[in-house]
């Protein structure tokens, strides 16, 4: 079962915020800077040839305005130079602005090297998912401070819309066609995300928050959701970490025989061994089976399992050992 963290009790602040007719309060990335200068450009561009036109217009109107009753006409030939430098003006602006778009356009593309990836889907609930390396999910965006995160937005069976807009992030992605970009923040921060699918009635389970960490923060974050003792009671830890370590190939937790002995009821129970010599399960017989299976091998099986020694830690063990008890025990009240 897949596991998401969630953070719903930020949500009731998301309604309101930020909300701005102009640009978006906050430019949180280089990126945003970059959006706002050209789109501040294109409109200070439009506005003033807009406005000149117009003075223009006025201006040829009055000057050329008949003074006397039979005054006529005057036929000027075009000139056609004058219309050229026109043009070639016109063309000069338009091309510098494609210029400029699609630069920043294809630096949005192109994640720089060693950039950490975060895959973003929505999940059955139809909320935002949020995918870390080490198999960590959670449904709020994490990034650190000045360190390019790359996004991959992922749609599964309708088109998804990904909007950050303190982030001047617009994101489609189409089912089939993940869409990639990447951004950098520039300080510690929390800023809204909204989002949109092409069926879906409203956008109430895709707001959600991106939340900008310090350098150290983030990894510590991270650090927290993947060592998953910290995030959760030690029973609920051990039940993932049988899960996870594919202890579930050879053991089951309903009492039937698997290649290993269940582990519905193993704490206390007495087992005898390939030497003739029988133990009652402890936390220490457990600690040995993960770590030198071999050692003590029960009888009637045979002595596969492989070693987990370095690859589950004794704060681990200790969370597994609990997890069997707490199905032993459940046996027991039966
Ligand atoms: C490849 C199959 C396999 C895997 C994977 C495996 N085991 Fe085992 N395990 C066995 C077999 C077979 C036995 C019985 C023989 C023995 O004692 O070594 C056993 C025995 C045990 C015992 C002793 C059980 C008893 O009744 O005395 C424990 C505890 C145990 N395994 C825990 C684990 C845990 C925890 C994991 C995952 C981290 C795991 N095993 C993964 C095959 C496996």
């Amino acid at each position: 079962m897949k596991r998401v963290i969630r953070a719903m009790s930020l949500l009731p602040l998301a309604a309101g915020a930020q909300a701005s007719t102009w640009l978006p309060a906050v430019a949180a990335t280089t990126r945003a800077d970059r959006v706002d200068a050209h789109f501040l450009f294109l409109l200070l561009l439009t506005g003033s040839v807009f406005f000149l036109v117009l003075f223009a217009v006025d201006l040829l109107l009055f000057a050329n305005l008949r003074k006397a009753p039979d005054q006529v006409g005057d036929n000027r030939p075009n000139s056609v130079w004058h219309a050229a430098l026109v043009g070639l003006v016109a063309l000069v602006v338009a091309v510098l602005l494609f210029g400029a778009g699609a630069r920043a356009y294809l630096d949005q593309q192109v994640a720089p090297i060693g950039t950490q990836q975060i895959d973003v889907t929505v999940g059955e609930a139809g909320q935002w998912e949020f995918h870390y390396p080490g198999e960590v999910t959670t449904d709020t965006l994490h990034i650190a401070v000045e360190q390019p995160t790359r996004l991959v937005l992922h749609a599964d069976s309708e088109p998804v819309t990904l909007v950050v807009p303190a982030f001047r992030l617009r994101e489609v992605a189409l089912p089939g066609v993940p869409a990639a970009t990447w951004i950098d923040a520039r300080e510690p921060g929390r800023h809204f995300i909204v989002g949109e699918r092409a069926r879906a009635a409203g956008t109430a389970g895709l707001q959600s928050w991106a939340v900008v960490h310090e350098a150290d923060g983030f990894t510590t974050w991270l650090a927290s959701q993947t060592d998953i003792l910290l995030s959760m009671p030690p029973v609920e830890a051990g039940r993932v970490l049988v899960e996870r370590n594919g202890c579930l190939a050879c053991h089951s937790v309903d009492g039937s025989k698997l290649t290993g002995p269940s582990f519905l009821g193993v704490v206390g129970r007495q087992e005898t061994l390939t030497d003739g010599t029988t133990v009652v399960v402890d936390a220490d017989y457990i600690r040995r089976s993960i770590l030198e299976p071999a050692g003590q091998v029960v009888a009637g099986f045979p002595p596969i399992m492989p070693s987990f020694q370095g690859k589950i830690r004794d704060a681990e063990i200790d969370a597994i050992f609990q997890y069997f008890q707490s199905i032993s025990d459940a046996r027991e009240t039966r």
